[in-house]
């Protein structure tokens, strides 16, 4: 199992976002919904042992986290819009702090980074958190106990504006160890590419 958790500083996390402008007034939205197409999909399928979580800081409510389950997803094809419009519906439903089904496969709650790191830290899942001064992933992957780890890796990312301090603090105090995709700051959606690449070749060398 993987899982790749997305920080949206800016995305909108209720009313109706519109489709048509989700760069924009949906708060970079269009970062994090390429993240899903990059994490989910594969040439004529899907992966299905991933989740990605998306943390939605924007506007105008307490911050939300929007999953995606690879192994129940339906109804979501590779573009843009296709995932934005889950998160729409996701975002229409009544809210708590317990997660809701919005669609077959999207799940909705009130949450933050810090909630989400401790439950993944009380199940004894490794944290990574991606940053281009990191540890190198590919060489990671060439011992076999940290390809184990991250084989059952949980991966941090930022959106277009990075993690911010306190966030970055979150990420620190929950332990989680830095690795790198190279040296140039990539899209957070080519991080996740990266990555899952990195594991695949290891997998297919083993
Ligand atoms: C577009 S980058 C953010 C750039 C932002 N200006 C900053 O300084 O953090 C989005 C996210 O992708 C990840 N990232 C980008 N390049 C990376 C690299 N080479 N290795 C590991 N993670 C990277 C980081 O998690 C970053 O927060």
């Amino acid at each position: 199992m993987k899982d790749f958790i997305i920080i949206g500083n800016k995305a909108v996390n209720g009313g109706k976002i519109s489709l048509n402008d989700l760069p924009g007034s949906a708060g970079r939205m269009d970062v994090l919904c390429r993240c899903v197409t990059s994490a989910l999909f594969i040439s004529f399928g899907m992966r299905r042992d991933i989740n990605v979580w998306l943390i939605l800081k924007g506007e105008p409510g307490p911050s939300k986290i929007v999953r995606f389950n690879g192994e129940t997803m339906r109804s979501l094809n590779p573009d843009e819009r296709s995932s934005g419009s889950l998160i729409q519906k996701a975002l229409l439903i009544d809210a708590s702090d317990a997660e809701k089904q919005s669609t077959p496969g999207v799940f909705v709650r009130y949450g933050n980074l810090e909630q989400l790191l401790q439950n993944f830290s009380e199940n004894g899942r490794p944290l990574f958190y991606l940053k281009e001064d990191g540890k190198d992933v590919l060489e990671m992957t060439q011992t076999p106990e940290t390809a184990a780890l991250l084989e059952n890796g949980v991966y941090i990312l930022g959106d277009n504006q990075g993690v911010f301090e306190e966030d970055e603090k979150t990420i620190e105090d929950a332990n989680a160890s830095k690795i790198s995709v190279g040296p140039i700051s990539l899209l957070s959606s080519q991080c996740v590419t990266l990555i899952l690449n990195a594991l695949d070749r290891a997998q297919a060398n083993e």
